[in-house]
């Protein structure tokens, strides 16, 4: 927000696109501020997309068109100076490739939004989340809700700077991370020490 306010334009970058929560949100948050919004966003599940399309009432999800630019395919729509683009396919394989084609600029903030380790376990390795920091801005704030240890662990060795943020309804913390920013020496020592392993690509393989 205060990025938003300080330089006129924001990225962001959504890990999972789902049925279109988080960015409607994100829209009636900070729409009225001035400035352009980027959010983009991926889905796996082409048909989600096409559900919030046929059925969400809300302007910026029902004027999604569907676009190609050279292998990327993804989705598009704007109001004002909010822009809103959801790449298509696995995001593991289509980001890098996104990157160049569509031109993304470097992203401000990262939703962490991945259903679960358990559940879509190469979004949340090492690999992944040095891919998120490639591509981001000095300034960069990812969010997630998830505490899990290991998560903490595969962040850290990307080279976030990871912090425990308070949690909400029955989630005791949630996790933050930063880019070149000192971590609490205690916090980074807690994980340093902890006996759980990263997440990485070549355990998930195994
Ligand atoms: C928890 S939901 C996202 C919810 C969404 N952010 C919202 O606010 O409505 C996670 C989404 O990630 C998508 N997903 C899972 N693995 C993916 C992948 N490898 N690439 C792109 N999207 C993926 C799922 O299909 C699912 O819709």
């Amino acid at each position: 927000m205060s990025k938003l306010k300080r330089d006129g334009e924001i990225t962001i970058f959504e890990v999972g696109y789902g049925l279109g929560v988080g960015a409607i949100r994100t829209f009636e948050k900070i729409n009225s501020l001035e400035g352009k919004v980027h959010f983009i966003s991926c889905e796996l599940d082409e048909g989600l997309i096409n559900w919030s399309i046929e059925n969400d009432s809300h302007p910026l999800l029902n004027a999604l068109i569907e676009k190609n630019e050279q292998g990327t395919k993804f989705y598009q729509s704007s109001i004002g100076n909010f822009h809103l683009t959801i790449i298509v396919g696995d995001i593991r394989k289509t980001l890098s490739v996104a990157k160049i084609d569509l031109s993304l600029p470097e992203f401000n903030a990262i939703y962490q939004d991945a259903f679960s380790p358990k559940k879509n376990p190469h979004l949340w390795t090492t690999e992944w989340f040095s891919e998120l920091k490639g591509l981001s801005a000095s300034d960069c704030v990812l969010s997630t809700y998830s505490a899990a240890m290991p998560i903490r662990k595969s962040l850290l060795s990307a080279g976030w700077s990871v912090f425990k943020r308070e949690g909400y309804g029955e989630k005791r913390s949630t996790t933050i991370a930063r880019l070149g920013i000192e971590m609490n020496p205690v916090f980074l020592q807690n994980i340093e020490n902890s006996p759980e392993q990263c997440l990485s690509d070549k355990l998930l393989k195994k």
